[in-house]
């Protein structure tokens, strides 16, 4: 019984810090995806933009569960748990709009796109940190 609850308590330990390393490389993933395509824009470097734009949607798939994300919210929030998720969306939409406007050429477009991923990421941190 003690050994079970001693089992019981270690798995769910290691999932919080599991879900902590899995929130923490999304985040760095997308931070750094943002920063080269700011970088991109101001110097006109289009590959830059493409590779932050893969950063971005790759941390982004890796926090984008309700389960996961809800985890984050404070017990008086956790009933906006879809909004946070939205915001997650909105950036997977967001990059694809961003990309097709870069292959279009039609970067004004593209960098709507771009402010409005920040607008999404500002969105869900609003929600867990209670802006
Ligand atoms: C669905 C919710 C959500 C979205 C969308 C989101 N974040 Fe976060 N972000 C979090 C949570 C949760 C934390 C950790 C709690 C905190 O920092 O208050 C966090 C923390 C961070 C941190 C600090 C990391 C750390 O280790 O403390 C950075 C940097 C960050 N986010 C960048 C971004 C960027 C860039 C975007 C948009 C491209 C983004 N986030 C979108 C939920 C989100």
């Amino acid at each position: 019984m003690k050994l079970g609850k001693l089992l019981i308590a270690g798995f769910l330990a290691f999932s919080v810090a599991q879900a902590e390393d899995v929130m923490q490389k999304s985040m760095s993933m997308m931070e750094e995806g943002m920063t080269q395509i700011q970088q991109g824009f101001l110097n006109n470097n289009i590959a830059l933009i493409e590779n932050g734009t893969k950063l971005v949607n790759e941390g982004n798939s890796l926090f984008n569960k309700k389960e996961v994300i809800g985890q984050y919210l404070t017990e008086e929030k956790k009933h906006l748990v879809n909004v946070a998720v939205n915001a997650s969306k909105r950036i997977t939409l967001d990059v694809n709009v961003l990309n097709l406007n870069l292959e279009e050429k039609a970067y004004i477009k593209a960098s709507n796109a771009y402010s409005d991923i920040l607008n999404a990421c500002s969105s869900c941190h609003a929600l867990v940190r209670n802006w």
